[in-house]
């Protein structure tokens, strides 16, 4: 069974999925997948990155037999082949502060605060999966252990958590109230 982790970049997916693997849960990195098996479609000069292939990734990890194996990556929730899928999201005031930490530049992380703000991966999550099979965190006041501790208890419950369920999530507000986030 696949479980995609997805969310904006610099929701803290990388970082809760090595927690994860530290608790001994397998976790395969997305990009990672691709570049192995070469599932790569051209590279995007603009954004300075490869273009995956998301339909030979998913054929790909459509075969995988292991009880459980959680993908980590931004476009995980496209994989068809996914059982559940959760999201993390983070408010955009902190995920600008979690970007600027990773020292990327002003665009990027204004693309990114913006898609987060316009639930750019939920709106496309829900157009490739069932609504009961997705899950959202608020990954904004937690530690990444807190994070990783949600998911693992999402499982033990066998995902029938009414909990992190998708729609109570709403950064909205912030596309007119914080002028400081725009401002250059
Ligand atoms: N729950 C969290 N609370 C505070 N900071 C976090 C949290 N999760 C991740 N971070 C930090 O935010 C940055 C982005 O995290 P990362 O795991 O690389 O995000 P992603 O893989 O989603 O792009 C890193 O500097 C990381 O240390
Ligand atoms: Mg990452």
């Amino acid at each position: 069974m696949i479980i995609a982790i997805t969310g904006t970049p610099g929701t803290g997916k990388t970082t809760t999925a090595n927690i994860l693997e530290e608790y001994g849960l397998i976790v395969y990195n997305l990009k990672d997948i691709a570049i192995q098996n070469n599932f790569i479609d051209g590279y995007d000069r603009d954004r300075d990155s490869i273009i995956i292939d998301i339909d030979k990734l998913d054929d790909y990890i459509g075969e995988i037999d292991r009880e459980i194996v959680f993908i980590d990556g931004h476009l995980s929730h496209l994989l068809r082949n996914a059982r559940y899928t959760v999201i993390l999201r983070c408010h955009p005031r902190e995920l600008r502060r979690r970007l600027e930490r990773k020292g990327w530049n002003k665009k990027k992380i204004l693309e990114n605060i913006q898609a987060e703000i316009l639930d750019v991966i939920l709106v496309e999550t829900v157009e490739n999966h069932p609504r009961d099979t997705i899950f959202e965190i608020d990954t904004t006041n937690l530690k990444p252990r807190e994070v990783a501790d949600i998911i693992v208890d999402i499982m033990d419950n066998d995902f029938m958590v009414d909990s992190f369920k998708i729609g109570s999530i709403d950064w909205s507000e912030e596309l007119l109230k914080d002028e400081e986030l725009w401002k250059e």
